[in-house]
């Protein structure tokens, strides 16, 4: 059982719960097995530098059984009622973010922390829910318009989530979830057609409601493809952070600033980055050496307070943005 350090949620007055819904049980909802295959980032491509400047060795993996049978059919309860406040992206056709915020049964499954050590088992290191509550169960519905992607080709803009179906997939027809098992960058320059050589992605169809995939999904590039019969295919995503201090902080204020109110947005990304900058400066109290090297202590106290810094300079900038994603129409990162 976790006793974790984590960032406390705050209720924003905006939003309204749920009138009726199922209370978490974790003992009689949730059904947790085993992935039988783990993909690991040296299996993509990626050298022993890269793989250790981010938090874990993972790439993705196969499906997994993450519901029981009850706590589909309460997950699916929820995700129903939650479908009324849904949105569309550039990026994502068809969406539900702020659930957490309505649901406190979605709310408790988040931040179970049964899910948590489980998925720790599986990266090997410890984690924690992510600190925003708008990057916890969000919901990807079917797009409205037909002949498109449920999700384009992208990274995530967190650095591990899993992917979780919650519809039949005997009900659907297309759907899969796609990715490419490679490198980022060679997955990209294929999308581009620039790349060397041409390579395939792999095509997953989760096998069940109630199975999930989990993926360092910033440096897997995926989607979910098109829907061409059936007229539900509804997952939840949920995203954590690595509890490692060290571990560079991936998410961007800009990936956000395009899908959710600018009111709630600002605010938790002010607490999201306050709590990181909070927690290095904890560990800085506790342990900075006694030295008379001021060029040390300046780059201690510079490294503790560089998330809020940066924070300071997102919430700042007023231009427009978008999300990015590859291939088709898709926008390129200027990094690539
Ligand atoms: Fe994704």
């Amino acid at each position: 059982m976790n006793n974790k350090n984590q960032l406390p949620i705050r209720q924003p007055a905006r939003y309204q719960w749920l009138k009726s819904e199922p209370e978490f049980d974790p003992g009689k909802h949730l059904a947790l097995e085993t992935p039988e295959k783990i993909w690991s980032l040296k299996e993509f491509g990626y050298t022993s530098d890269e793989i250790n400047q981010h938090p874990f060795p993972i790439a993705i993996t196969t499906a997994f059984r993450m519901l029981s049978h009850e706590g589909l059919e309460a997950m699916r309860e929820v995700t129903q009622q939650l479908i009324d406040f849904s949105s569309t992206s550039d990026r994502i056709g068809n969406f539900v973010r702020g659930g957490v915020y309505r649901s406190k049964f979605l709310r408790d499954f988040c931040n179970s922390p049964e899910i948590t050590s489980f998925i720790e088992e599986l990266v090997g290191t410890g984690v924690i829910p992510h600190t925003m509550p708008l990057y916890q169960g969000h919901i990807n519905l079917l797009p409205k318009e037909t002949n498109r992607d449920v999700d384009r080709w992208h990274l995530d803009t967190v650095c591990l989530d899993y992917v979780l179906l919650l519809t039949d997939p005997k009900e659907f027809e297309g759907g899969h979830f796609q990715f490419y098992p490679c490198h980022k960058d060679e997955a990209i320059s294929s999308l581009n057609g620039t790349g060397k050589k041409s390579i395939q992605p792999i095509s997953m169809q989760i096998p069940d409601a109630g199975y999930a995939i989990l993926q360092q999904g910033n440096m897997v590039v995926h989607r979910a493809l098109q829907v061409t019969k059936g007229d539900e295919r509804t997952t939840l995503v949920h995203s954590f952070l690595p509890e490692n201090l060290r571990a560079k902080d991936i998410s961007q204020l800009s990936d956000c600033s395009p899908i959710d109110p600018h009111e709630i947005l600002f605010t938790e990304w002010a607490r999201h980055k306050a709590f990181l900058s909070q927690r290095k400066l904890e560990h800085l109290i506790k342990h900075l050496p006694f030295t008379d090297n001021r060029e040390l202590i300046c780059q201690r106290l510079s490294e503790a307070i560089k998330d809020v810094q940066s924070a300071i300079l997102e919430i700042s900038d007023e231009s427009e943005k978008r999300l990015v994603y590859y291939g088709n129409d898709g926008l390129t990162d200027p990094k690539f």
